[in-house]
């Protein structure tokens, strides 16, 4: 048996704009996520009911009691708490999270808020270009010191921004649609530089807010492997990690950009307007753990620069190349999942390492799982033993870096019960708990305990996993 300390967080995620629905009741504000969800609700679902946590919350809660959850980690939807993103308390929202946080703790479950998951209020994004301005660095401040003040008494974990790492490089989430693509270089840049600001400020008020307050960031993990032993590949690796998360990592941490990175802003002419007092905010900021989010890894070589593909030139969003740098490939050592995801137990345990050994701060994971198209069988259940088999691998990975040295406190994969995936509809899934609903034919919405569910309730149940 692999055991883990008894004090070991095992839980499981989720973001609002995914598991919530209610996308306009009670007063919630339209997101990003929401306005953009809706641009595919011809195709597959949208945010509009999700799994409808929002009325099932009490039953479902119940569900991560039985499965022996010790600590759930989810999203508030700043559209609930402040509709426009910058105006009026809307009392409803609070009221609905201090429902939520009030019965997760009277069933012993931790809450695990972040703040903000993809899902910036629309009204900011077209008022302000949302983060190319500062004033929703302002807007985003006010917004956490709402919820650290309606919360903070009961909530002592908290994670700024998910993922702002893979966030920045999908147009669709910073609504950078209608950018022209001579200036979009230069706006992410900049929406960047103000989401590490409202990070690093959002951070220091926690500590100053919250009694015993815990906060940190939780970033998308890149993991990748040269193609080759080529020195060329062996350096497109190491920058194709750099430009997708470490340089975030290094900010969060110590307050400013590195050389390499700070190099290609400058070269590319798009270093970020910055003020004087920023410095002095960016490294006050101290994060007390870092979420780590893991779902695959990748492989690159080198991309040189030719006649028609200039150096810094960027092609793609979430896996982009980058001329000059770095350009992904697939690993042929390693299989892929039916959405393409590369699976990698090992890649995680070296990311874990290679996080530690960095950064010398605790990590909780936040994400990890397997998205599939489950089917119920004619027995009415899920038996998802595809799952169980690569959550064991990745529990054991997680084993493995503790033995290494890695102050790993926490497993919290995703996702707690089937919701909405953040660009494929409802078919992908990846929960503990089927939620019984197509794309387009909502059900009743029943819930069902996977295989993988019940298997999770003895992994907790032992602290650990069979041999
Ligand atoms: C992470 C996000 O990047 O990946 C989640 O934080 C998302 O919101 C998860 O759901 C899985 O991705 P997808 O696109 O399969 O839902």
């Amino acid at each position: 048996m692999k055991k883990f300390n008894k004090d070991f967080w095992w839980g499981a995620s989720s973001s609002a704009f995914q598991i919530e629905g209610a996308w306009d009741e009670a007063g919630k504000g339209e997101s990003v996520a929401d306005y953009n969800s809706f641009k595919h609700s011809g195709q597959q679902a949208d945010t509009k009911v999700a799994s409808d946590f929002y009325h099932h919350y009490r039953d479902d809660i119940k569900l991560m009691k039985q499965m022996g959850m010790k600590v759930y980690r989810f999203s508030i939807a700043w559209t609930r708490i402040i509709p426009d993103g910058d105006g009026e308390i809307n009392q409803a929202g609070i009221d609905f999270y201090n429902n939520v946080i009030n019965e997760l703790l009277a069933n012993d479950i931790q809450p695990f808020v972040t703040l903000y998951h993809f899902d910036l209020p629309l009204a900011l994004a077209k008022k302000y270009n949302g983060w190319a301005s500062r004033d929703c660095v302002a807007a985003f401040r006010r917004y956490a010191q709402v919820c650290y003040r309606a919360f903070g008494d009961r909530v002592k974990y908290w994670q700024v921004i998910n993922e702002q790492n893979l966030m920045i490089r999908v147009n669709e989430r910073m609504n950078m649609d209608d950018v022209p693509a001579a200036e979009a270089e230069k706006v992410r840049a900049q929406m960047d530089y103000h989401m590490f600001l409202a990070c690093a400020y959002a951070m220091a008020d926690c500590h100053e807010m919250v009694d015993h307050g815990k906060v940190g960031p939780a970033v998308s993990s890149t993991m990748t492997y040269p193609v080759s032993d080529r020195p060329q590949d062996v350096w497109a690796a190491r920058m194709n990690d750099n430009f997708k998360t470490n340089y975030a990592l290094e900010m969060y941490c110590f307050g400013k950009y590195p050389g390499y990175y700070v190099d290609y802003l400058q070269k590319m002419q798009i270093y970020p307007e910055t003020q004087s007092s920023d410095e002095a905010a960016l490294r006050a900021a101290k994060p007390d753990f870092i979420a780590v989010n893991y779902y695959r890894t990748l492989a690159a070589e080198y991309l040189p620069v030719d006649e028609q593909h200039v150096w810094g030139q960027r092609q793609g969003d979430v896996d982009f190349n980058l001329n000059g740098y770095f350009k992904i490939q697939p690993n042929e050592h390693l299989q892929a999942t039916e959405y393409g995801a590369q699976i990698d137990p090992t890649g995680f345990r070296l990311v874990l390492n290679d996080y530690y050994e960095k950064y010398r701060l605790p990590m909780i994971i936040t994400e990890n799982g397997l998205g599939t198209a489950d089917e119920l069988t004619s027995d009415g259940q899920i038996h998802d033993q595809y799952r169980i088999d690569y959550l064991k691998a990745h529990i054991e990975a997680c084993y493995d870096a503790i033995q290494d040295g890695v102050e790993l406190f926490g497993y919290c994969p995703w996702s707690v019960m089937d919701i909405l995936s953040s660009h494929q509809g409802f078919k992908k899934r990846y929960g503990f708990i089927y939620v019984d609903r197509t794309d387009f034919d909502l059900k009743e919405l029943r819930r069902i305990p996977k295989d993988s569910f019940y298997w999770y309730q003895q992994v907790i149940k032992n602290n650990g996993i069979a041999d």
